[in-house]
């Protein structure tokens, strides 16, 4: 067998065995096969796609492809396929875990336009992102719930693959984003996964009738490793909450975990915890919305959060005074020029332009402004007048504000009449 063969039978769109796709991530971590030809090969199953059973070896491999945990109870995780102004990790997990259900949750980094946990976090003081497994199994057993980095020991071939996909066009494969999110989770030791597929503008895969296959794929291969697997369909053509960046999305995460926050987070937020609660069997599919509803207005989740960060050595103070997290020193303030209605926030833009504001990274080494980001003032529909604030630019020196003001202005448009507006969640795949 050679790297050659595999690549040109894959794109001739001939089926891979499993003894071909281990021989190909094998030899691709053993430095045996050259970076150009795995990236040749990925843009082959982009083209050609992958069938069900190639899907799956491709998972497995991948899962075994460093240590796996293992938890002695069943615990549950949620993965995002990435949005912008979406802090419902940090909702969901305390909340689910409130009810006694232990949550493991491996984050990532942003990504792109898209937000990641690991950097939202990494914005609260002192809280420990990398962990070890021994760590793992401490914080959980100290707090029911862990929200930690995905360390270069589980799933590795998932963060050399992912980096390639990241500069290759490979990315919007729906084989490729099921093995990629699925092999973590069996890497993780998920007993069941809720699984927020976005469609929209601001999606990987913005049509809908792709994120569905994407959902559909990633229950397929999560019921055949055993993993009790549920996907939500949400939308992604605006941002899902109202902050865009890293402590203002962990404020966010606390003005819900409050009792307030934007009504299409919480309500996301909700959905994905009814689905964790019902699988963890708190309650029955029907019952599991208003209990995780009663549950968040309790304030059970908001103490749980704050033991949580005790556990993994964040300073639990920004809960009650959320002012101790980093906020950049300068603001601009964008306003309405004619009266209407928000017809458009296009959700990639929006978070392209946090970006430049330095909420993400233009290039894999550059550092992440904790403090800097967007607050939008309105959403899609909201009627406004001249001069009305539509959005907080907030940014420190360095940041590329006028690059980021194009983006906001290109992004945001008013129209004479109220919008059509989606969601947010748009169908569940079980
Ligand atoms: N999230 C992942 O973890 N992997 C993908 O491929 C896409 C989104």
């Amino acid at each position: 067998m050679t790297a050659y063969e595999v690549i040109a039978r894959k794109r001739r769109g001939k089926r891979l065995t499993r003894q071909e796709i281990q021989w190909f991530i094998r030899g691709y971590l053993d430095g045996d096969i050259a970076d150009y030809q795995v990236a040749a090969w990925l843009m082959a199953v982009t083209l050609q796609g992958m069938d069900p059973d190639e899907t799956w070896d491709l998972t497995e491999v991948m899962a075994f492809s460093g240590e796996r945990l293992h938890f002695p109870y069943p615990t549950l995780d949620k993965h995002s396929t990435g949005g912008v102004a979406d802090t419902t990790t940090l909702v969901v997990v305390p909340l689910v875990s409130s009810l006694g259900i232990p949550v493991v949750k491996l984050s990532g980094r942003g990504l792109g336009h898209t937000g990641g946990t690991i950097d939202k976090l990494e914005a609260i003081p002192g809280l420990e992102t990398a962990l070890s497994p021994q760590d793992i199994h401490r914080v959980l057993e100290a707090s029911g719930m862990v929200i930690a980095g995905q360390s270069a020991r589980l799933a590795p071939a998932d963060g050399h693959l992912y980096a390639l996909r990241d500069v290759t066009a490979t990315v919007d494969s729906v084989p490729l984003i099921a093995a990629s999110i699925m092999s973590k989770k069996l890497a993780a030791g998920a007993s069941g996964v809720v699984l927020d597929v976005k469609t929209g503008s601001g999606a990987i895969l913005p049509e809908l009738t792709q994120a569905r296959e994407l959902a559909r794929t990633l229950v397929a291969v999560g019921s055949r490793g055993g993993i009790n697997t549920r996907a939500l369909l949400t939308c992604m053509d605006q941002p899902l909450g109202r902050a865009v960046g890293n402590a203002v999305e962990v404020q966010a995460a606390l003005e819900v975990l409050g009792g307030g926050g934007p009504r299409r987070l919480v309500e996301v937020c909700l959905s994905l915890a009814a689905e964790l609660a019902a699988m963890g069997g708190a309650a029955s599919r029907v019952d599991a919305y208003s209990l995780v509803s009663q549950k968040l207005a309790s304030g059970a989740a908001r103490e749980q959060f704050a033991r949580w960060l005790r556990a993994q050595g964040g300073d639990e103070r920004i809960v009650d005074e959320p002012d101790r997290l980093p906020r950049a020193a300068m603001e601009r303030v964008l306003t309405a020029d004619r009266p209407g209605f928000v017809t458009r926030i296009d959700a990639r833009q929006v978070g392209m332009a946090a970006v430049r504001l330095g909420a993400g990274r233009r290039r894999k080494e550059d550092r992440i402004d904790p403090g800097a980001g967007i607050i939008l003032e309105a959403e899609v529909g909201t009627p406004v007048s001249p001069g009305a604030v539509l959005a907080r630019l907030r940014f420190n020196h360095g940041a590329d504000v006028s690059g980021a003001v194009k983006l906001m202005d290109a992004g945001l448009d008013i129209g004479e009449a109220p919008p059509a507006v989606r969601g947010p969640v748009l169908e569940a795949v079980r």
